[in-house]
C-alpha cells in the first residue's frame, strides 16, 4: 500500500531501505523521500520503520 502520497513511497519500499541498511526513520526518509513533503505520512512511515527494524 501507499504509505506517502506525496512521494509514492510504499511500505514495501520503506521495508527495502530497512534491509538496505537505514536503522532509523530519519534514514529511511533519506533513503526514500518518505515524510519528506506535506509530513502526513511520518506516523504511519514511523511505525513501519520501526517494526521494520526489530523483526532484521
Ligand atoms: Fe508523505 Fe506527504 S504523504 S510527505
Amino acid at each position: 500500500m501507499y504509505v506517502c502520497l506525496c512521494k509514492g513511497v510504499t511500505d514495501h519500499r520503506i521495508r527495502q531501505a530497512v534491509e538496505e541498511g537505514a536503522r532509523s526513520w530519519r534514514e529511511v526518509q533519506r533513503d526514500t523521500g518518505c515524510g519528506t513533503q506535506c509530513g502526513k505520512c511520518a506516523c504511519v512511515g514511523k511505525t513501519i520503520t520501526r517494526d521494520a527494524v526489530m523483526s532484521e
